[in-house]
């Protein structure tokens, strides 16, 4: 059996972990919303048409944050579309994802769902085919009590209280040219200084996130970073990082040591922030929100086929992904990066919440159930509050194809506040369990309360609807007093020690 070693004291905090790095996204995309978490005339759906047995699964992921309406369709979204009584909404052509959009489910239907599920609202506005005073409008009509013709509106169509959103995105992946209206990082900077001021200026308690580059790989990658934060630093409070991967070559081993990319994508956009930072003399800090991460790569080829033969559908079953047990464990490893970097990144959606490359699925009519990747985020949230810990872990390194010296063993540590301390480990081996022994010399008398292991034999088994537990976590029997722990060969691990 291999051997690896943690090292842990309470002394070395990385940061107090950010409520929101637990998010998720719900976008008008595919089944996301209508067959997704809406589904009028299913059995188990509520007055409003929400589906119960979504709501229970998402309520177990005790998410902190949701990001809505998008993602790319917000780019040419109409938000006084999706108000006022339903009969009068329009049927939209979402240029996006081609499909029509009813209007349904609109701003006071999400924000009443949104309270079933026990989450906050981020907000994305349009900034590629609108503009300032158009998302002006919306925080004025979402956040003042009354008294103006925006939050009059709000109350005559039926929410006398204000929604009270407090996070909301600049925009979305305005460097991308498949964006309604793509735009230069210089212009883009410009729009979000703009828009953001205005939003503050309407509601100084909200904070908003600027976009920045939709993923790692952009040719313009760091210098949009650069350009767009020295336009709109003194007035936003985040920049975005979104990155999606997938192992379309089959290579386990590689795929698995992608998490180390993300760790250096954060890494080098924690920097720029700090370069912009140093040339303007600011003493304001710009943190980062990861709001878009997952793997999707699985469903690629059988969106175009659906598209030429349902033309401008409604609710198309677009980007579902049916993930793996090799997604969990990869799922797990960008969960352990995103807790070590906890001291930048504040806020962090998996993409998205249910059908559209989701740890949730529905079949329309019929049930629900928990992807494979649903469970290392929903341990995460559950024990993953409080302090993130500096781990020092020492283990046997190997190179793939694309990485070097990527560590068998990777963890993170969380210390919280009832004094438990909680840690979270993978061993990417797929081969060989890994004795994992424990060094917490400044925490005294910890004793092991518990030992949560999400293994499969099968890299590539899924869960479906009809065998929905096929790979799930499972407690193994925790000995108190040892100070090794054994990690199975390809596992994701939670230890509680009390
Ligand atoms: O999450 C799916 C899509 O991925 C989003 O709409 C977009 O922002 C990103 O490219």
């Amino acid at each position: 059996m291999k051997k690896a070693k943690l090292i842990l004291d309470k002394d070395y905090v990385i940061s107090d972990i950010d409520r929101r790095v637990y998010g998720s996204f719900v976008e008008h995309l595919g089944r996301c919303v209508y067959t997704g978490i809406y589904e009028p005339g299913h059995p188990v759906s509520d007055g409003q048409g929400f589906r119960g047995d979504v709501l229970d699964l998402v309520r177990k992921l005790d998410l902190s944050v949701i990001r809505y309406p998008g993602g790319n369709y917000v780019s040419g979204f109409n938000w006084e579309d999706s108000v006022g009584p339903k009969e009068d909404r329009p049927k939209r052509l979402d240029l996006a994802w081609k499909t029509t959009e009813t209007n349904e489910v609109g701003l006071h239907e999400f924000a009443d769902w949104a309270g079933k599920a026990g989450t906050d609202i981020m907000y994305t506005v349009n900034l590629g085919t609108r503009g300032p005073a158009d998302a002006q409008h919306l925080v004025e009509y979402a956040n003042h009590k009354g008294g103006s013709a925006w939050s009059d509106l709000r109350r005559k169509n039926g929410a006398e209280e204000p929604f009270d959103i407090k996070l909301w995105c600049l925009g979305n992946e305005m460097d991308g040219p498949w964006q309604m209206g793509q735009k230069t990082a210089y212009e883009y900077g410009r729009i979000a200084n703009e828009a953001s001021k205005m939003m503050k200026w309407t509601d100084g308690r909200i904070e908003t996130v600027a976009c920045g580059s939709s993923n790692f790989l952009m040719p313009t990658f760091g210098e949009w970073e650069y350009t767009v934060l020295n336009e709109c630093y003194d007035n936003v409070d985040y920049i975005s990082l979104h990155r999606y991967y997938g192992n379309t070559e089959g290579d386990t081993a590689d795929f698995l040591a992608s998490s180390m990319d993300l760790d250096e994508f954060i890494r080098t956009v924690a920097s720029i922030c700090d370069a912009v930072k140093g040339r303007k003399h600011s003493k304001k800090r710009v943190d980062l929100s990861l709001d878009e991460w997952n793997v999707w790569y699985h469903s690629n080829s059988q969106d175009q086929d659906l598209y030429e033969r349902k033309p401008w559908g409604t609710a198309l079953p677009l980007l579902e992904d049916v993930y793996n047990f090799e997604d969990a464990l990869l799922v797990g490893l960008i969960l352990i990066t995103i807790l070590k970097n906890a001291d930048r990144v504040k806020i962090a959606c998996m993409a998205q919440l249910v059908n559209v490359i989701a740890p949730i699925m529905t079949r329309p009519g019929g049930g629900a159930w928990a992807q494979t990747i649903y469970w290392p985020l929903m341990q995460a949230s559950t024990f993953g509050r409080g302090k993130s810990l500096l781990p020092q872990i020492s283990c046997e390194k190997s190179d793939t194809k694309n990485y070097s010296g990527v560590p068998m063993v990777d963890a993170a540590a969380v210390l919280r506040e009832d004094g438990s301390l909680v840690v979270f480990a993978v061993n990417r081996d797929l081969k060989e369990a890994a004795e994992l022994s424990l060094d917490l010399r400044s925490f005294g008398g910890f004793t092991k309360a518990s030992h949560s292991v999400l293994h499969h034999y099968d890299v590539k088994a899924a869960n479906t609807e009809a065998e929905p537990d096929n790979v799930v976590p499972k407690e193994l029997p925790a000995d108190p007093k040892a100070e090794s722990v054994i990690l199975p060969a390809a596992s994701w691990n939670v230890l509680v020690f009390s």
